[in-house]
């Protein structure tokens, strides 16, 4: 067996390690220093509360977004249908994991083509933003968008998930320009993403003068990529070097803050370590658009579409309970109702 797994081998040990390792970041999001304040007498129907919001034209039920996760295998094919019908029927945001197996392998393109049970969802295409570096040009990038005929792509910047494995893309230098290269020649909107270690104010404003459309911070609190590799490590010098790094990385609640800073029009899609729609609740009233999750998604779509839509429904009544007791009835009013633990 050759010392580096396939990209469809690497692909399903993810999904298997993530399913049943713990592969917590040993950082928590941030999100417990923010509390809402609470309305005794909110003055609301809560039948009446409108988590509707638009992103890139489209309209959407709810601020969720199942987070880039998978594809390439015939087991990943069938999570990807179940989290697209679950998306499709309740109308929300999908991402797809990782392309690159479907374009180096044209046969397991249909792996990643959800629209066949989801025609009308906010559907993300996904590409490492480092194989820029390894190859690949805007067409790359325009074939994985048309392949799955996504409403947006989705650049994602994994540099330490690289470093830790063993023989990881990690020649990252001179990436931004390829990267803005990419935002003015392709006609979908290009988003940069993190995998679980969040965003700097120095790495959004960089992302801004590239020209992207939105940032999801990705941040720690979450699953932690180093040590999905940890798991996977072939040898005891590369599962020490990942172990190292359990706790890195940027917490999401200050990720979001960070880009706020840095690029305070810039739409933010908020992931990393997100549980429930209160924790979602709270990223929207930091300044995000979405909040995604992957781990929580992932186990619901290891059993069926049906548990997907479950904890789609659960997560956008757990919103609207929180936007109704503390008194607000569309989710720009959210903002103004959360306030951090030590001002209280
Ligand atoms: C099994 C699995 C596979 C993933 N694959 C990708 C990927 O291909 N591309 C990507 O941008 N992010 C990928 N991610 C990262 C997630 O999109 C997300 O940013 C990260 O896991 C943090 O969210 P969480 O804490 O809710 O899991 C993957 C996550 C999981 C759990």
């Amino acid at each position: 067996m050759p010392k580096v797994a396939p990209i469809d081998q690497r692909k399903a040990d993810h999904i298997k390690i993530n399913l049943e390792q713990d592969v917590r970041s040993g950082l928590t999001t941030g999100l417990e220093d923010y509390q809402f304040i609470h309305e005794a007498l909110p003055e609301l129907d809560l039948n009446r509360i409108d988590t509707t919001l638009e992103l890139f034209d489209k309209q959407l039920a709810a601020p969720i977004l199942i987070s880039s996760m998978t594809g390439g295998t015939a087991e990943a094919e069938t999570l990807n249908m179940r989290l697209a019908e679950a998306a499709q029927e309740l109308n929300i945001a999908m991402g797809v994991g990782s392309q690159r197996a479907a374009l180096e392998h044209p046969e397991q393109a249909v792996t990643f083509q959800v629209r066949r049970v989801a025609p009308n969802i906010m559907l993300f295409a996904n590409i490492g933003a480092v194989q820029l570096n390894y190859g690949y040009t805007v067409d790359h990038c325009r074939r994985a968008v048309d392949m799955i005929q996504a409403d947006a792509l989705i650049l994602h910047l994994n540099p330490l998930q690289e470093a830790v494995q063993d023989a990881g893309d990690t020649n990252f230098a001179g990436l931004a320009q390829k990267i803005e290269e990419v935002c003015k020649q392709i006609e979908v909107p290009v988003i940069g993403k993190e995998v679980g270690w969040g965003i700097s104010e120095r790495t959004a404003r960089i992302l801004s003068d590239c020209g992207v459309s939105a940032i999801d911070v990705a941040g720690a609190g979450g699953t932690s990529w180093s040590q999905v590799e940890m798991h996977r490590a072939p040898d005891e010098f590369t599962r020490q070097l990942a172990a190292t790094f359990v706790g890195w990385g940027i917490p999401t609640a200050k990720s979001i803050l960070n880009v706020r800073k840095a690029a305070p029009d810039m739409t933010i899609l908020a992931s990393g370590g997100l549980k429930d729609g209160l924790d979602i609740a709270k990223c929207i009233a930091l300044g995000a658009t979405l909040g995604g999750m992957a781990g929580p998604f992932l186990k619901a779509a290891a059993i069926s579409a049906e548990k997907v839509i479950e904890i789609i429904k659960l997560t956008k009544r757990q919103i609207e309970v929180t936007m109704f007791a503390c008194g607000v009835e569309r989710l720009d009013g959210l903002a103004l109702r959360l306030q951090g633990v030590a001002e209280g």
